[in-house]
């Protein structure tokens, strides 16, 4: 590719910034309010440089691009066989808020989806971690991958936490069949600030370079998983991380990725690059229209289907 980086982003998203379909998310009634208009790309090596164009420095809730982020940290706090116990890494099939359970463990089919989130925020920050230790792990872990301290709005959060009927009814199945313990309004609780957690697309870019490089932080150098976990998160969300889209995903496009109902998207190419895009409009299946088509558009340019 000849154009340099920002100007070749800039051509992207000016192509992109026309595509008006689809709706922002309403049922969590902060997420309604959002601004549908907002777009941010931004495009992180794995040597350590990143670019960005449009609303880069736009913060907002990271919602369900949080779960491979929290799966990589149980993986590192509980390590993969305790971590398969609960939670199982088969494409659902079925919207994200379905219970999705397999037949006879009764575990979550992945961690992707919420249930099987649920049931992996439990496991955050080791055996007999208060919910406060597993808010504060996923809050360390997530700044860490990022290079800078991120918070929890707490706005989105409540607004969350007020209707959350459906999630809570996960819980309580969950709990039911064993697969989480405790307080089952304590983890959505939990769940819920993980997915309140502010980010920006600069921040998605970095977080996902590091996944792609093999659990090593690009700018820092820093070892944050191990590259097992990584493979492992990455395997995760090429399988089930665009939901019931995520075929079609990876045959069109080919990165491990993952949406969020804010228009959040993450792709992560191992030994290549972290994307970050956020735009709030989402398609039929939850994730952002034109965050999907900038990564379509990045895979075709830039030859990065892994196929
Ligand atoms: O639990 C929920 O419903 C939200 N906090 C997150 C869902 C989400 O982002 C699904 N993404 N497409």
């Amino acid at each position: 590719m000849r154009t340099p980086v920002p100007e070749y982003l800039q051509e992207v998203l000016n192509d992109c910034v026309g595509l008006g379909e689809g709706a922002v998310a309403d049922y969590i009634p902060e997420l309604a309010v959002a601004d549908p208009d907002v777009f941010g790309i931004a495009l992180s090596t794995v040597d350590g440089r990143t670019y960005s164009v449009g609303d880069d420095e736009r913060e907002f809730s990271i919602q369900s691009v949080s779960k491979p982020f929290a799966y990589a940290a149980a993986l590192t706090d509980r390590g993969l066989e305790r971590v398969a116990q609960t939670v199982g890494i088969e494409p659902s099939g079925e919207a994200f808020d379905e219970l999705s359970l397999e037949t006879d463990s009764h575990r979550p089919k992945n961690p992707m989806i919420n249930a099987g989130a649920i049931a992996t925020h439990q496991l955050l920050g080791g055996e007999g971690a208060s919910p406060r230790d597993r808010t504060d792990r996923i809050l360390e872990f997530c700044s860490r991958l990022a290079g800078r301290q991120l918070t929890i709005d707490r706005s989105v959060a409540a607004s969350e936490l007020a209707t959350a009927d459906r999630n809570l009814a996960l819980a309580h199945l969950l709990r039911n069949y064993g697969v989480i313990g405790g307080d089952a309004h304590e983890v959505v609780s939990g769940y819920i600030d993980q997915c309140s957690i502010l980010v920006t697309v600069r921040d998605l870019g970095v977080m996902g370079a590091t996944l792609a490089n093999a659990g090593a932080h690009p700018v820092t150098g820093e070892q944050i998983v191990s590259p097992p976990v990584a493979r492992q998160t990455l395997s995760a969300m090429a399988a089930a991380g665009m939901y019931n889209g995520a075929g079609t995903w990876f045959s069109e496009v080919g990165i491990p990725a993952k949406s969020g109902v804010s228009g959040g998207l993450l792709g992560s190419l191992p030994g290549q690059v972290g994307i970050g895009v956020f735009s709030p409009r989402l398609d039929a299946q939850g994730n952002s229209v034109r965050a999907v088509e900038v990564c379509r558009r990045l895979s075709a340019d830039m030859g990065l289907h892994l196929m």
